[in-house]
């Protein structure tokens, strides 16, 4: 695991891009596995600067999303999929058609089951995350044991709290997803990890720790061939962490 500790956000984003970037340069025609949440909205706001002044070209490229809400249409401002279209997918030249972010309404088991299959036949080039302040990737809540495969999960009290400053009131924010499983997100050829906020239990958990934990999901990325990971200085500092 590779940890960059960057002096601030858009340093994060600047350097984080540059890894999304070579990977769409060595390989045009990728599949890039996309994070909401607003960890990543700066870096996608520069591969949008980067697509339009720079000619980073993401016409044929692919994307997954790690996750969405149950229950909320992709029209849903709060959905993933309206996230991903107003954060990124309107500002770079990507074929919508080739995007694809789990639907959240509709006949649940046949959603899981077109996004397992969808994951199935994807190789994921590099996969972008973030993570809860509990330690979840994606919508992978702590536990005992953790899923290899997409599925439903049940949100956390915590997760709820973290997410309900995007809805109108705490009732609002959706208890469940669809999420990709542990294994999906561990398939991916690169891991590419943006810890920002605050996240002190859950970057002290995977930085200044050996133990993989369950409860502790970003912890896994210990157990990845390729994973980078970024962090601003002063989470750093706050952990003790000095690389
Ligand atoms: C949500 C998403 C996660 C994301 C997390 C952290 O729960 N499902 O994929 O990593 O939020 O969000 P933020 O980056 O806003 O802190």
């Amino acid at each position: 695991m590779r940890v960059i500790i960057a002096k601030n956000y858009d340093e994060i984003c600047s350097k984080a891009a540059d890894v999304i970037e070579a990977v769409v340069r060595a390989e045009p025609g990728c599949t890039l596995g996309l994070a909401t949440g607003s960890s990543p909205v700066g870096m996608y706001k520069e591969l949008s600067r980067r697509c339009h002044e720079e000619g980073l070209d993401f016409s044929a490229v692919h994307s997954v999303n790690l996750d969405e809400y149950v229950g909320l249409e992709p029209t849903h401002d709060q959905s993933y999929r309206y996230f991903m279209n107003d954060n990124l997918f309107d500002h770079i030249n990507i074929d919508k058609a080739n995007t694809y972010v789990a639907k959240g309404t509709g006949d649940a088991e046949a959603n899981l089951k077109e996004f397992n299959e969808m994951l199935d036949r994807t190789d994921i080039a590099v996969q972008v995350l973030g993570v809860g302040p509990d330690g979840h990737l994606g919508f992978n809540e702590p536990g005992d044991t953790l899923c290899d495969g997409a599925h439903l999960e049940t949100l956390d009290e915590s997760t709820i709290d973290a997410n309900a400053r995007f809805f109108a009131s705490r009732d609002d924010v959706p208890r469940y997803a669809v999420t990709m499983g542990m294994g999906n997100i561990m398939r991916a050829r690169k891991l590419l990890l943006i810890i920002s906020g605050s996240k002190k239990d859950a970057a002290s958990a995977l930085l200044k720790s050996d133990r993989i934990d369950p409860h502790c999901p970003v912890t896994f990325l210990r157990l990845h061939r390729d994973a980078v990971v970024f962090l601003e200085q002063s989470l750093a500092d706050e952990i003790g962490y000095k690389g």
